[in-house]
């Protein structure tokens, strides 16, 4: 028997685009042998001295008074543990001046449900029946948003310029001649650091779309997945950013607890309100653990210290390696451009004139057991969708080992050379 869906159904429950690919990737990863190159996910690395902070940190817990009740067996409030809230508040203000407090900050489980709720709190049909939509700056953008609006499409996405900015290098800056704010916006967002590409949107960038959002009375909401204070997988020269219209959103997954769902809001009070509301509603309230395990790693600053001295240096290092491996593979035969990589765990690279679809690519790696994500997906609220710009790169994550990254590059580089360039 089959039952009929909502529009709700249709739109969340009959699959995606994103949702194939990650079956899909999910599949080769599970039947592919010993020899299998993982450069598809965006799964963190596992640090050796970040894992045994956990087991510390879950060993206190174990052995406090309270701890085991604080983590497992009661229901915080909706909008996340009062002592985490606090302490994330103080954290912020003592380390970048930010005017905030409490109720500045809500807890979410991860933070892709904190978008799900941002982008649908503030976009899709309004009480007037009218459609607001959240633009976009700059696309190629992250793949988890593109298909969160209950309503249908949610966004408006602005094509890039195209900067070269060394050999076999370029950059994607916002194009502030074509980004116009109409009536039908409901807020701007952007990830700093980039996912997929490691961009670092510029200071510069940052305050004239802060701006510009003022000015409509419409908040820009920042998403700092990768970023600063924690956890820090950020290499450029870029100042951290908030003001009262900002929606700034942090996450414990990239420090290297994506299992525990922890995703955090920071932003105007009445937008906090509501998160707390569509959480009681949707789910009562978030996992503890995470607030749980981080908490006195917060309130002493430590947190501060692991993403400095452990976390940023460990992805330096394999961005490095990856780069290198990078100029090894590709060398001066291919016409090829990678990204400057300024922060987050992938390099995203460009093949112009590429003889095939980054789809086909995709595939054909596919076979000989190299896992990479096609760069297509990334460019979702285009209006333009043949811009062959989309169909020409690829995403690769450099978390995984070291050999795993330098050979899938080399098999990269193969079947580029294989499928051929147009001039
Ligand atoms: C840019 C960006 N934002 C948000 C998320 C959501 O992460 P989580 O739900 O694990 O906090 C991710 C995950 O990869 C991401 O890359």
């Amino acid at each position: 028997m089959s039952y009929q869906f909502s529009k709700f159904g249709h739109h969340l429950g009959g699959g995606s685009g994103i949702g194939e690919l990650m079956d899909d990737l999910g599949h080769a990863l599970a039947s592919g042998g010993p020899d299998l190159k993982m450069l598809g996910g965006g799964q963190p690395a596992h640090i050796p001295e970040i894992h045994a902070v956990w087991r510390r940190r879950l060993a206190e817990i174990l052995a406090e008074a309270g701890g085991v009740e604080r983590a497992l067996t009661t229901y915080d409030p909706p909008s996340g543990n009062p002592d985490f809230l606090a302490a994330i508040a103080t954290l912020l203000r003592e380390t970048f001046g930010w005017d905030l407090g409490p109720q500045n900050v809500a807890v979410t489980s991860g933070g892709q449900t904190a978008f799900y709720f941002l982008f649908n709190l503030l976009a899709g049909e309004m009480p007037d029946g009218s459609r607001r939509k959240i633009l976009l700056p700059l696309v190629p953008e992250y793949i988890g948003y593109a298909n969160q609006g209950v309503g249908g499409n949610l966004f408006h996405a602005i094509p890039p310029i195209i900067e070269k900015t060394a050999d076999h290098e370029f950059k994607y800056r916002v194009d502030f001649e074509k980004l116009t704010l109409t009536p039908d916006i409901a807020a701007i967002c952007a990830s700093r650091p980039t996912n997929p590409t490691g961009n670092v949107l510029t200071d510069e960038e940052i305050f004239r779309l802060a701006a510009l959002a003022e000015q409509h009375h419409l908040p820009l909401i920042i998403d700092n997945a990768y970023g600063a204070p924690f956890p820090g997988i950020i290499f450029a020269d870029a100042t951290p950013f908030w003001q009262s219209h900002v929606i700034l959103t942090l996450s414990l997954s990239k420090l290297g607890l994506p299992g525990t769902r922890t995703g955090i809001v920071i932003g105007p009070p009445d937008i906090i309100r509501a998160l707390g509301s569509v959480t009681a509603i949707a789910g009562l309230s978030n996992t503890n653990i995470g607030q749980q395990i981080t908490l006195p790693l917060i309130q002493s600053g430590e947190i501060l210290r692991l993403s400095r001295e452990l976390i940023q240096p460990f992805y330096l290092a394999k961005c490095l390696l990856a780069r290198q491996a990078a100029v090894a593979a590709f060398g001066d035969d291919i016409d090829w451009y990678m990204h400057r990589s300024e922060g987050a765990l992938f390099l995203w690279f460009w093949f112009p004139g590429l003889a095939i679809s980054s789809q086909e690519l995709y595939l054909r790696l596919k076979k000989r057991g190299v896992l990479v994500i096609p760069g297509q997906h990334f460019f979702f609220g285009l209006a333009d969708p043949d811009w062959t710009h989309r169909h020409e790169c690829i995403r690769v994550s450099y978390a995984m080992d070291e050999t795993v990254v330098r050979d899938g590059l080399r098999i990269v580089a193969e079947e580029v050379r294989r499928a051929g360039q147009h001039c």
